[in-house]
């Protein structure tokens, strides 16, 4: 190679590995993005289990709002606020196979009567063609046995994706708040 070749090489390198900061910027330029981008859609069946009671819970509240006590028969005063460490599993028996878990917060964000969680979680899979990769949960959630709450990003293999779950819930605890919730996912990434 001569050395005029081998100059624009590394001409050719440096340019491509600017970084926007280089050239005194904290942004690139932008781009119509005009590739042919290929939209997969998967659906995905599992069951969470929300687990209050016990002395092994998996969603335990953090903040209440002043002069309230979050406690049975009053555990979604309007404000309260719950972190969550949720199995996700194949069935709906809490003992069958462990497939990810759901980790987030979820709070009382309803004045009236018609209870309602504004739910925000990742569901991270530990198992199978997608373990490692994770859906981003970020949506209203009220608190009826069948609802739809929205799937607005990922990681891995669901970076990008769009989608919702369409959740039933096929036991919950009235008393203690204990609840399984069947989910069925769809999801575009
Ligand atoms: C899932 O991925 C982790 C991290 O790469 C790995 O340690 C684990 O064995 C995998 N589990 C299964 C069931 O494939
Ligand atoms: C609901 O929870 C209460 C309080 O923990 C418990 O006594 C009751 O047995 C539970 N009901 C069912 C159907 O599991």
């Amino acid at each position: 190679m001569s050395t005029m070749v081998i100059f624009a090489w590394l001409l050719v390198l440096f340019t491509a590995g600017t970084s926007p900061a280089v050239r005194g910027k904290y942004y690139s330029d932008s781009h119509i993005v005009d590739d042919p981008v290929t939209i997969k859609k998967t659906q995905l069946h599992f069951f969470m289990h929300d687990t209050l009671s016990g002395n092994n819970p998996s969603a335990v509240p953090v903040a209440q709002p002043k002069g309230t006590v979050v406690q049975q028969g009053n555990l979604l005063p309007f404000g309260a606020v719950y972190v969550f460490d949720d199995w996700l599993t194949m069935g709906p028996d809490p003992n069958s196979k462990v497939i990810g878990n759901a980790r987030g917060i979820y709070a009382s964000t309803s004045r009236g009567s018609d209870f309602t969680l504004l739910l925000s979680g990742d569901f991270e899979f530990t198992s199978g063609g997608f373990n490692g990769s994770s859906i981003s949960v970020f949506s209203r959630d009220p608190l009826v046995l069948a609802k739809e709450v929205a799937v607005v990003g990922g990681r891995g293999k669901f970076r990008m994706a769009k989608g919702f779950i369409l959740m039933n819930a096929v036991y919950f605890n009235v008393t203690n708040g204990d609840a399984i919730l069947e989910c069925h996912a769809t999801v575009f990434h």
